[in-house]
């Protein structure tokens, strides 16, 4: 199975409720997802994070990001991301193809 934009696209629709990515991408429930891999946990301005998610240091790579979304509040105790998480590998893949798509800017 190779990574798959379009899959991950769809599995996104798992996350829009709560986030947006792209050129007109805001923080509404929670951060915009733009530029993902590579930064800081908690970091994208005016957005309100819990202290748990500020001060975890993770820097979000690809490795860290499977273990997160599978189970969100094991990776970060105390997560305010009120999502079960996504369990199967292949789909992790596809969405984070999907999401390496939209860089910082
Ligand atoms: C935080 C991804 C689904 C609400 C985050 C973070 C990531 C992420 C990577 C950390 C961002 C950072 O440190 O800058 C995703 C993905 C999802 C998803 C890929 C779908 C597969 C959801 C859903 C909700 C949600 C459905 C709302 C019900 C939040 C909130 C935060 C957050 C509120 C901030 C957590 C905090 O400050 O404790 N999400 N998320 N997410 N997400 Fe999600």
């Amino acid at each position: 199975h190779a990574q798959d934009v379009a899959a991950g696209e769809k599995s996104f629709n798992k996350c829009r409720a709560c986030h947006q990515v792209g050129e007109t991408a805001k923080n509404s429930v929670g951060p915009e997802l733009n530029g993902l891999f590579g930064r800081k946990s908690g970091s994208v301005a005016g957005y309100n994070y819990s202290d748990a998610n500020k001060n975890s240091g993770i820097t979000w790579d690809e490795a860290v990001f499977a273990e997160y979304i599978k189970d969100p509040k094991a990776k970060i105790p105390g997560t305010k991301m009120a999502f079960a998480g996504i369990k199967k590998d292949e789909e992790i893949k596809d969405l984070t193809a999907f999401l390496k798509q939209f860089g910082a800017d």
